[in-house]
């Protein structure tokens, strides 16, 4: 009979950050965690349906025009569709990104630099597409 040895492998524990400060006790990224999987689902209707409607429903993408648009937002329904397409997808995909940043940058300063161009292309990002959504004037084309 062969022995086992008893002594458990060595596994190195993944990369934390024992140096950063811990920040209060809040539950944020588990909240956020629950917003990733809630907004993935609704995401899925969302995105499932635009590309549909837009790119496979009569015509499919070659009668999409500028009448097109204007019709779709003269709703408030499509407004309502696209401005949630638009804030889940941003945040969804902003809090992802913010995961990956945590994960893979080892300086301090190289986390603040990615995050910092992150949320601002955010923001520039979500306000104006919702600008957009709710001013857009379709008497404006010639
Ligand atoms: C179509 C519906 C979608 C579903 C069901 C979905 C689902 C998910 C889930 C569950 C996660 C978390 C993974 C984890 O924590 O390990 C995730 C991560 C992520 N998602 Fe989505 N997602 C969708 C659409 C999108 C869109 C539209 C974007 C971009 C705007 C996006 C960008 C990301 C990124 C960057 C991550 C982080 C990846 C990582 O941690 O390695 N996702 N997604």
């Amino acid at each position: 009979m062969t022995m086992h040895s008893s002594i458990p492998p060595v596994i190195e524990a993944p990369r934390s950050a024992p140096n950063r400060p811990r920040r209060g006790r809040t539950n944020t990224e588990l909240y956020a965690w629950l917003f990733m999987r809630v907004s993935g689902v609704v995401l899925v209707v969302l995105v499932l349906g635009h590309l549909f409607i837009m790119n496979v429903l009569d015509g499919g993408v070659q009668r999409i025009n500028w009448g097109f648009v204007a019709g779709r937002w003269a709703s408030p329904f499509w407004q309502v569709w696209d401005l949630l397409m638009l804030w889940l997808a941003m945040l969804h995909g902003t809090n992802g990104l913010r995961t990956v940043i945590n994960d893979y940058t080892r300086r301090d300063g190289t986390r603040l630099a990615l995050k910092t161009v992150l949320y601002t292309a955010t923001t520039i990002t979500i306000l104006l597409g919702t600008l957009v959504i709710f001013t857009f004037d379709p008497t404006l084309h010639s």
